[in-house]
């Protein structure tokens, strides 16, 4: 059984996804055992305690700098043995000493198809802003393997949401998350907890 631990920052329903699917069995082989929380007092942190997971707030604005706030994050998910790592929503890039110690281990999911909308500064709503002003006919989401590179890590699931006519950002965001976000993130953890992810020359192989 992989330790699953999952890094948030805001309302979590991506971590409630992830909630959803360990109870339901499509993870099977994986426990979520702890969230850490970026920001105090943020909705995330009440899902997990009504499921019983242990959290822990480790609060950016308490460091000084990106480097100072990973040490902690690293020391956090070493205390707790994590297998797994999952950004779901974690609205912070950390320092490259945090990605090097679990390489391949960690898992992003990003409100656009990759390499679009993606990259420093595209975060939440403001991704689904740019698709707009763009004229996008199809967005969707992607889970990557997090790297030093933002947002561009091995691609391991993408899934294609179309743009309607008179969609606002947050009406576009809903339909991302509902159509995409929540159903290939789960189905990315499950796959990596079965060990049927593998990774060659930054491309993502899924074992049958
Ligand atoms: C989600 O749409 C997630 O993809 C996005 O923030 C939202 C968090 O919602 N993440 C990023 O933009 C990361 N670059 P949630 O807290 O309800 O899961």
């Amino acid at each position: 059984m992989k330790n699953i631990v999952v890094l948030v920052s805001g309302g979590g329903t991506n971590l409630q996804a992830l909630i959803d699917a360990q109870e339901s069995g499509i993870i099977s082989q994986g426990k979520i055992t702890c969230v850490i929380s970026s920001k105090p007092g943020v909705y995330a942190l009440e899902r997990a305690e009504k499921h019983n997971i242990r959290t822990r707030v480790i609060a950016r604005k308490e460091y000084s700098d990106s480097v100072e706030y990973s040490k902690a994050i690293l020391s956090a998910l070493d205390e707790e043995k994590a297998d797994l790592v999952i950004y779901a929503g974690f609205m912070t890039i950390l320092d490259e000493l945090v990605v090097k110690a679990y390489p391949n281990k960690m898992m992003n999911v990003h409100p656009a198809l990759i390499p679009s909308f993606c990259g420093k500064g595209y975060y939440g709503l403001r991704v689904h802003e740019e698709a707009l002003k763009k004229g996008v006919k199809l967005t969707g989401a992607t889970v990557h393997f997090v790297t030093e590179v933002c947002d561009g890590g091995p691609i391991i699931l993408q899934k294609a949401v179309a743009v309607e006519n008179g969609d606002t950002p947050e009406a576009l965001q809903k339909r991302v998350m509902e159509q995409a976000e929540w159903k290939i993130l789960p189905q990315a953890a499950a796959l990596f907890c079965e060990d049927r992810l593998e990774v060659k020359d930054n491309i993502v192989y899924i074992k049958d």
